[in-house]
């Protein structure tokens, strides 16, 4: 009688190894952390790559004992390849197979971005295409929004541009400040990115797929 559930063909796919790369306080990244411990998650957080040496992020991987690196771009000068270069090393030692941008503050050179095409996502606080760049929540109330929200992208060279994986979207209110907008924001940030990641991960989503309701 043939064995049941036992065959190679069976067994749960390996994870992704991921590594998430922050500057400062890094709640995205543990809302990557948490969703990663379930059993079903595709992907695994293998890494937690900050910039700075005192992001407040760095506490919480080591809590969840994951590895950290600390790429402090204040020793390279403006050399941002020189950074590069060293933060790509520390990837590849760890196996890294996914990126996740999650508040990292760099500007990434042409080169990297190269060097993880389709393979690098990260969150923005905004509904893009509307308020690239910095300051987003203050923009979009002195735009008048409606609504608002954020979105996950895949990253391309010019900055908060790539394809959209996922976004969601939030009203913005009457009496709303930055501060409150910024808040119900990043609740949705919360919930989209480790759902973005799944799909990646999953390849159920691709940087070259066709964008929806974009002749071909
Ligand atoms: C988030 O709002 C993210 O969208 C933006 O920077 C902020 C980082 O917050 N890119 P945290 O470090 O994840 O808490």
């Amino acid at each position: 009688m043939p064995e049941a559930s036992t065959s190679p063909g069976d067994a749960m796919p390996r994870k992704k190894r991921v590594a998430v790369l922050i500057s400062g306080r890094g709640s995205n990244m543990a809302s990557l952390i948490e969703a990663a411990k379930a059993d079903d998650y595709p992907a695994a957080i293998a890494l937690v790559v900050s910039n700075r040496p005192d992001a407040a992020g760095l506490a919480y991987a080591r809590s969840a004992g994951i590895a950290t690196v600390v790429v402090d771009h204040t020793r390279f000068g403006g050399d941002r390849e020189a950074f590069e270069r060293e933060l790509q090393a520390a990837l590849q030692a760890h196996r890294i197979e996914v990126l996740c941008l999650a508040g990292f503050m760099r500007l990434l050179t042409p080169w990297f971005v190269g060097q993880w095409r389709g393979a690098m996502l990260n969150i923005h606080p905004a509904l893009l295409p509307a308020f690239k760049g910095l300051h987003t929540h203050e923009r979009a109330l002195a735009a008048g929004a409606k609504t608002h929200g954020a979105t996950v992208h895949f990253v391309v060279p010019e900055m908060d541009s790539g394809p959209i994986i996922a976004q969601g979207e939030v009203p913005v209110l009457a009496d709303d400040t930055p501060d409150t907008l910024a808040a119900r924001v990043l609740a949705v940030e919360h919930r989209i990115y480790p759902e973005a990641l799944r799909r990646v991960a999953e390849g159920r989503v691709g940087i070259d797929d066709p964008v929806p309701g974009k002749p071909q």
